[in-house]
């Protein structure tokens, strides 16, 4: 059982196959611990990380994984495909199979898009960071095929209607680098938004790259294709970036 949050009773019963009577006697007994710390109640909630022995012998250990990628164009954002490299295959040898198979992607990249690609096995950080609610900012580098002008910079601040899926954009910091190189900061992560923006322009997105998710900012070191284990900010400030 691959689980989120869960009561104690319920997963030493499955894990272990015993029905809830006798889970409640291993309790009472002392022979449950939860993260190094004897259980006795049976309805304590645990999540996939905890860490649960029963006389000694551990049941579940979870390690929280969270990968930084550098994901080059022509790679695709999905755990499998037929036709192209995914970014699990860009792995390689940082983590076992066991550990590639548990991960997910925590905001997905276009096949021709570049930039950071975060990569977990923890769904509560992950869905933290891609929630709506949470609106964490994420910058792109974007080069078009036209010249760029003040007008756009309204237009994307604005919102834009998308009659497709019948939304507004929410407001996007557009930052004018150069005549063909602007800086674009999304809250939300809508299909091809940011070509779909331009195309409104009828301006041609001819590279695009992600630079940072909140405070995940792509190590600068860290070559196209290649990836680290990153630790996690757990203070909520930090986390937006
Ligand atoms: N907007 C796009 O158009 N593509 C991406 O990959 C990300 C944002």
């Amino acid at each position: 059982m691959s689980i989120n949050r869960a009561r104690l009773d319920r997963f030493i019963s499955e894990r272990c196959q015993i029905n809830r009577k006798k889970v409640r006697l291993l309790l009472a007994q002392k022979r449950v611990s939860v993260d190094g710390i004897i259980a006795t109640d049976i309805s304590q909630a645990i999540d996939k990380f905890s860490v649960i022995m029963v006389d000694n012998k551990i049941i579940q250990q979870n390690k929280p994984l969270y990968i930084m990628l550098h994901k080059p164009v022509g790679v695709v954002c999905a755990t499998t495909d037929e036709k192209h490299k995914t970014v699990i295959d860009l792995l390689g040898e940082l983590l076992t199979a066991e550990e590639k198979a548990s991960l997910h992607i925590v905001g997905r990249l276009d096949l021709n898009t570049s930039g950071l690609v975060l990569l977990t096995n923890d769904s509560r950080w992950s869905e933290q960071l891609t929630s709506p609610k949470s609106k964490v900012p994420k910058h792109y580098l974007v080069t078009l095929q036209n010249p760029l002008s003040n007008e756009y910079i309204q237009a994307f601040s604005n919102g834009m209607y998308f009659s497709y899926e019948n939304i507004t954009t929410k407001s996007v910091t557009l930052n004018i680098l150069s005549q063909h190189q602007a800086e674009v900061t999304l809250t939300e992560g809508r299909y091809h938004q940011i070509k779909r923006m331009f195309g409104r322009f009828n301006n041609p997105v001819i590279a695009l790259h992600r630079t940072s998710i909140g405070c995940y900012v792509l190590d600068e070191h860290l070559k196209t294709g290649k990836s680290k284990v990153i630790s996690i900010k757990n203070n909520r400030e930090e986390f937006w970036g």
